[in-house]
Parts: structure tokens; C-alpha cells; sequence
């Protein structure tokens, strides 16, 4: 028998149902074409995941701006599309929901995250470069004011590009330090006009998206926003203001919001060191352990919801802690990441019932043992064992689009060098582009 809190539908306040409790997070592929257009490989890659058993699928980043973009991979939606790329579009979707679930795209502008191999000077909020070392960041670029509503409107032209070639939803991408997220920041948004200063001021970008947003793709069209929990820096985007944004969010019809937390600069959403413990049904409920990363906040963000639906994403792993977040802690949805870039028939496996637990691979990714691994004292290993777990499911995923298969048996070291030099490769066509 499957698990009864995972397997049972949700009605969207757009009216739209989902399959089960259990969603793919977007994770980025890095999989398009040199002109930013989605290939083969996102219609096999995603194709796995739908037979895989989610009832929703996020896609990874698109971009709304193709000199923002998170990395030279990256799909893009900025208005320059020609009738390929809507083409691949279409069967990028239609691959996504051979099971008959749904795949909403997620929108993203990558703000001064940009890497410096795409633009030495990206737009933010305001000129405050990613405080992170080796140079990755250009100098970003304060946004001019009449900058901002055409740049809101690249985000409902791609919404409108997603439901027209077949996606079923679209999320708007207001987490983990890029644009959106930038602005909600006080750390990030110093800007003294409208757009800057209250809560109000910062949180009016995601708002006038996500309005504009909604009136390029109706009102039965599932929308999501995923969004902070915290920055969990001093000074940063806190709590207090993402449970008051939450409740704005709602009133604004957002159908989905997926809480996540952190950027580059303090990546709380990969959890890197710590590790929550694993969810233990026989400790008492009042000390209970939430494996979730980002679950004790789900109760207190929860109240301020009156019609949209709560999914919580970041470290999910057992069977049993999934249903006890839908049961005692006011999620509706369950957000999977990382053990789906290896197997991505497990959401399937847990609501048949036939596996209990998922494989938390990054407890097992490291260079090395000791001061080798990810607590290394050491910036530079630390730095290795962080960037190389990524690349790590980057090389996954293509393994899974070009072979049908993941490859686990890849070294930490040897997916860095291929992922890197892939993704050179890519950024020095880019530069011919421009
Ligand atoms: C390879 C990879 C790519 C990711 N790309 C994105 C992305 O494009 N958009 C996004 O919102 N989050 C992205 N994330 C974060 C995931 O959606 C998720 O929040 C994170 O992996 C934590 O969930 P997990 O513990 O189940 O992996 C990415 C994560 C990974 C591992």
C-alpha cells in the first residue's frame, strides 16, 4: 500500500489538481543550445522524471534576459525567440507530461549573480557585488527606474511563452540571491525610491510580477513564487519579513508558495555542513526532528495564508518525515531535489510504498577524508567540496538526458573538471554572440 499523506491529490485555489504530494524542485539542467534554446536532452531528461512519479515538476531556471543568465546552459525566454525554440519548447513540455502530471517552468533573472563570463556587468538593485572570492562576479549595475517595468514585463512575456507551449504552471524565482530575491534583501537593495527601503518598497518588484504575471496567463493558469525563508546573513531578507510576504503573495493569488532560503554568498538551501538528522518517528513529538531544512518555518508562514498552498523544499529524505511535515506541519507539498538527479523513479518508489527513504548523497560527497572533506578548515578545500558536489549533479543529469542512466560511480574531482570545462566552452560562444 503507498503512503496515504503523499498519494492524495491537491486542489490549487487556480483550480488546477496535482497528482500527489510530491514535487521535482527545479534544479538547473545547463542543457540548451548555444543559442539558449531547449534540446533534445531536456525532452529525455525530463521525460524520466514525469514516468518518475511527482505530481508537479519545476523546470530549472529559465532566464528572462539573456545576458543574465545563471549559466551559458541556461534556457532563455527574452523575446528573441524564433519558431525553434518555441518548437523545442513544445516538445520540451509535452515530454514533462507523458504521465499525465504537471511541469511548471520556472523564471528566473540571475541579477548580480550573473557570471562574469556572461556579463561583467549585470543589472541589481543596486551596485553591491557578490561578496564571495575568486572573481566569479562582474561589477553589477544599479537598474535604472524606467528600467524596472519593462524588465517585470520580460517575466510575463515568458510566463505567457510557458503556458502557450504547454507547460501547466509557471513559478517565479524569488530565492537563493538572484534578481528578485536581490530586491527583497536590504543587504542587497539600497535603492531610496519606490522600488528600495520599506519591506514594501523591496517586496513591490515580486508583487508587480507577479500581477503582471498573472494577467498575461489568466486566472485558472497555476501560479507559484518560490521564496526565502531567510537570507540567514546579518542584515538580510529575515524571517519576520518573509511570513508578511507570504500573506501579500496570497492575497495576489499566488497559487504555490515554495519556501527555500539563502544565496551564493551563504548557500542554506544545499545545507553544506550540518546535516539535519534523519526524521525518527519514535522520538517525542515536542522534540521531534524535522529533516527538512527550512520545515520549522512552515507552521508560522502557514498562518498568514489564507487560499494559496505551502510547499517546503531542501533536504527531504524519509517516507515518514514527508508525511509527518503534511501532517503536523502544514505542508502541502514536498519538494525533492538532489536524490533526483541519480534516481529519478524514487518519488514513485515512495508513494508505492516500496522504498522508505531516499539516498542522501550529500553526506557522501567529499574529495576526500578528514580535512579533505567538506568541513575542511581549509577555505579552498571547502570551496572544492561545495562547487564539486554541484557539478557532481550536473554531470548527473547529463548522464541521465545523453544515457538514460546516472553515472554515481563519478568521482567528485573528475565531475568538476568536466563540468567546468563544459560550461567555458559554452560561455566563450556566448561572448561571439554578443
Ligand atoms: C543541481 C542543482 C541545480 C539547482 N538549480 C536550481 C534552480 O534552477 N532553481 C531553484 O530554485 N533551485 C535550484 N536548486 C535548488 C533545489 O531546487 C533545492 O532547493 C535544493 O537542492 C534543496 O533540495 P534537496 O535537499 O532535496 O536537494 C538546484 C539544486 C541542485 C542540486
Amino acid at each position: 500500500m503507498g503512503n496515504i499523506a503523499l498519494t492524495s491529490t491537491l486542489t490549487l485555489p487556480c483550480g488546477a489538481v496535482l497528482a500527489n504530494r510530491l514535487a521535482k524542485a527545479a534544479m538547473t539542467e545547463r542543457l540548451a543550445d548555444a543559442s539558449n534554446r531547449a534540446t533534445i536532452l531536456h525532452e529525455r531528461l525530463y521525460r524520466l522524471w514525469s514516468e518518475g512519479g511527482a505530481g508537479l515538476l519545476l523546470t530549472g531556471n529559465v532566464q528572462v534576459d539573456r545576458k543574465h543568465l545563471e549559466a551559458a546552459g541556461n534556457v532563455a525566454i527574452d523575446g528573441t525567440e524564433d519558431a525553434e525554440a518555441l518548437a523545442a519548447l513544445r516538445r520540451y513540455a509535452a515530454a514533462a507530461t507523458v504521465a499525465g502530471n504537471q511541469v511548471w517552468m520556472q523564471i528566473s533573472h540571475a541579477g548580480r549573480q550573473t557570471p562574469k563570463t556572461i556579463n561583467p556587468h549585470p543589472k541589481a538593485p543596486s551596485a553591491v557585488k557578490v561578496a564571495l572570492p575568486g572573481g566569479q562576479f562582474g561589477e553589477p549595475v544599479a537598474l535604472r527606474e524606467d528600467e524596472i517595468i519593462p524588465l517585470i514585463g520580460r517575466f510575463a512575456h515568458a510566463a505567457r511563452v510557458a503556458r502557450d507551449t504547454g507547460f501547466n504552471g509557471v513559478q517565479i524565482h524569488a530565492a537563493h540571491g538572484y534578481l528578485i530575491s536581490e530586491f527583497l534583501s536590504p543587504r542587497v537593495n539600497l535603492r531610496r525610491d519606490a522600488w528600495g527601503g520599506s519591506l514594501a518598497g523591496r517586496a513591490r518588484f515580486l508583487l508587480e510580477t507577479v500581477r503582471q504575471v498573472r494577467a498575461a496567463v489568466g486566472d485558472d493558469f497555476p501560479m507559484s513564487v518560490k521564496m526565502n525563508s531567510a537570507d540567514f546573513q546579518r542584515g538580510g531578507f529575515a524571517f519576520e519579513d518573509s511570513t508578511v510576504v507570504a500573506g501579500w503573495l496570497d492575497e495576489a493569488g499566488v497559487d504555490l508558495i515554495e519556501v527555500s532560503g539563502g544565496s551564493y554568498e551563504q548557500p542554506s538551501m544545499m545545507k553544506l555542513e550540518g546535516q539535519e538528522p534523519a526524521y525518527d518517528p519514535t522520538i517525542a513529538e515536542s522534540t521531534r526532528a524535522r529533516e527538512a531544512y527550512f520545515q520549522k518555518f512552515a507552521p508560522e508562514i502557514r498562518k498568514h495564508l489564507k487560499r494559496a498552498k505551502l510547499m517546503v523544499t531542501g533536504g527531504f529524505r524519509t517516507a515518514a518525515g514527508m508525511a509527518s511535515a503534511i501532517a503536523l506541519d502544514g505542508v502541502d507539498v514536498v519538494g525533492l531535489g538532489r536524490p533526483l538527479t541519480v534516481d529519478p523513479g524514487a518519488p514513485g518508489k515512495l508513494l508505492r510504498g516500496e522504498a522508505a527513504a531516499l539516498d542522501r548523497w550529500e553526506d557522501r560527497l567529499r574529495v576526500g577524508p578528514g580535512w579533505l572533506g567538506p568541513r575542511s578548515p581549509f577555505m579552498l578545500v571547502k570551496a572544492v567540496n561545495g562547487f564539486g558536489a554541484q557539478s557532481w549533479y550536473y554531470e548527473q543529469l547529463l548522464a541521465l538526458a545523453e544515457r538514460g542512466a546516472a553515472n554515481p560511480g563519478l568521482g567528485l574531482l573528475a565531475a568538476l573538471l568536466s563540468d567546468q570545462r563544459r560550461e567555458a566552452a559554452r560561455a566563450k560562444k556566448l561572448v561571439f554572440l554578443f
